[in-house]
């Protein structure tokens, strides 16, 4: 009985092997040192907001598991609390992996947010690796296969949606049907270098592991359009989101312009005093309640509110301004804090920068 169990065990091991993110090194360099530098990679342990989040609505369970720690050898556990995130297992640390979304073989749409369905590996043999090259060669590693999956839904099944308990969206990124390429081609644009270490199959280029996104600085540039228009008293500021999700993603973040009329190097009028949250139209972020009253973590929200700029709009906001002369100068700045200021009152942060305004883009303008 004792050896049939063994057995057992053994062969449940040998089927759930788990190539970790390192092992691909060894021939996939490249996307390997992207991938590291990339938010994918970050994990409970490397993410202070994420973690400090996570433990405030929850230190028993760590139901975020499904999108943050989607590898974890003992999921089930960390979601119903028998089980803790652990430094020293490498489906824990390894973050969005790569075996995990390389293994991804179909999308469950759903209600609350979407389910990632696994490929079952055969037992006993090396896994095999889904992807988009044409012809792939295998390796004494891995099989390599081609699945529509990774044009179609390999992004939506954690980008897509999320619904608390309550019904209560938050966030709601991807529409239905919308699918992953658009993601990819901006998300993952090609690079030099072969897909493999030895290039064999001349390939000469990759699609980048880096997934830049609001973190990269040039990059982050690249999602809107500022245009500013004057006429007699009025300023229109017209802001063109060209991404294919709305401009507020993350409930955590807050996204707002900062605006200034010069006159011989002294501003005489700006869209708002002290904090960019007085100007309501500018302002672009989640708030939530809980029976009416105001709170910052969504987990538990009854209610939900948000002022965003949806995918490939555009929105033109109207101020009031003093008369303009010639010489005066307009500028426009947009900027993203990734953790809003009222964060503060739910976490603290060892890591107050997360808290700072980055800017995205400034445009300006001369009278
Ligand atoms: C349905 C999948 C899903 C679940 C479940 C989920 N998240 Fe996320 N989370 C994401 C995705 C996708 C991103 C990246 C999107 C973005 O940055 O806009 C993200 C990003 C974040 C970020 C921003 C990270 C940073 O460094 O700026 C925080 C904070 C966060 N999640 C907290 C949580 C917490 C806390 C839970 C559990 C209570 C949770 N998430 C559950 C999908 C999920
Ligand atoms: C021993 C070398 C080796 C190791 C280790 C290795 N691979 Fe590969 N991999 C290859 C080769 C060779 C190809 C085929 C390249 C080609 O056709 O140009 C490939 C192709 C792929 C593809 C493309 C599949 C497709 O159908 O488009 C993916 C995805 C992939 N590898 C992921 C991984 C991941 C993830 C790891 C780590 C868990 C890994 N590989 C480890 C050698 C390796
Ligand atoms: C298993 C769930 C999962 C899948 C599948 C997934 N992501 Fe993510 N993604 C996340 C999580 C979680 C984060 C946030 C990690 C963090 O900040 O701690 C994230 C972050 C990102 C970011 C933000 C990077 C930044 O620095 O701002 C981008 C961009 C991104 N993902 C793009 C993609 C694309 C494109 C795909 C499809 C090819 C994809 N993701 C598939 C879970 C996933
Ligand atoms: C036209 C290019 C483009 C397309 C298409 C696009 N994105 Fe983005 N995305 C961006 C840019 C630029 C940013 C960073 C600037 C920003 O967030 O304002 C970004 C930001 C993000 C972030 C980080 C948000 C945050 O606050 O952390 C995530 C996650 C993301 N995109 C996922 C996706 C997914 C999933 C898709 C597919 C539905 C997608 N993107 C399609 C350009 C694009
Ligand atoms: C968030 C999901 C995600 C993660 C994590 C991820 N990949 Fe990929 N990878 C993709 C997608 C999607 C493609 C296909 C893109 C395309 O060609 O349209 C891809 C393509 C590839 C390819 C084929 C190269 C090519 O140009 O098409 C290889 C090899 C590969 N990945 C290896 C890795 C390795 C190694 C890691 C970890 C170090 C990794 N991937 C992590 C989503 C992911």
């Amino acid at each position: 009985m004792k050896i049939l169990f063994f057995v057992l065990i053994l062969i449940i091991s040998v089927q759930a092997k788990y190539l970790d993110n390192y092992s691909c090194q060894e021939c996939h360099e490249k996307i390997y040192e992207e991938f590291q530098s990339s938010y994918h990679a970050k994990s409970y342990f490397t993410d202070e907001l994420h973690r400090k989040i996570a433990d405030a609505v929850d230190t028993k369970t760590y139901v975020c598991a499904t999108c943050h720690m989607p590898m974890a050898n003992n999921l089930k556990e960390l979601i119903n609390g028998q089980a803790r995130p652990d430094k020293n297992n490498k489906t824990h640390t390894d973050g969005v992996s790569c075996f995990f979304c390389h293994t991804i073989a179909f999308v469950k749409k759903s209600h609350q947010f979407n389910i990632n369905i696994k490929a079952r590996q055969a037992k006993g043999y090396k896994p095999t690796l889904y992807g988009r090259l044409e012809k792939p060669d295998d390796s004494d590693k891995h099989s390599s296969v081609k699945n529509p999956v990774y044009a179609k839904n390999v992004c939506i099944g954690c980008h897509s949606h999320k619904l608390n308990d309550n019904n209560v969206t938050i966030f709601q990124a991807i529409e239905k049907d919308q699918d992953s390429i658009e993601c990819i081609k901006c998300h993952m644009p090609k690079v030099d270098g072969g897909v493999e270490k030895m290039d064999k199959r001349t390939r000469g280029e990759h699609v980048s592991h880096k997934f830049p996104g609001i973190h990269d600085k040039i990059f982050r540039a690249t999602g809107v359009d500022i245009n500013i228009t004057t006429q007699e008293k009025k300023l229109l500021i017209t802001l063109k989101n060209k991404m294919a999700h709305p401009i507020i993603i993350q409930p955590a973040r807050v996204k707002f312009l900062k605006i200034k009329i010069l006159r011989k190097d002294k501003i005489i009028w700006q869209n708002y005093q002290k904090e960019p949250s007085e100007d309501k139209q500018a302002y672009f972020a989640y708030r939530f309640t809980k029976n009416g009253k105001k709170i910052t973590i969504p987990a538990t929200a009854t209610k939900g509110y948000v002022n965003n700029l949806n995918a490939k709009t555009t929105k033109v906001l109207s101020y009031n301004i003093p008369k303009l002369q010639k010489g005066d100068i307009i500028i426009v700045q947009f900027y993203v804090r990734l953790a809003k200021h009222d964060c503060a009152s739910a976490i603290e942060l060892d890591d107050k920068s997360i808290m700072d305004s980055l800017l995205i883009k400034e445009v300006k303008k001369s009278i």
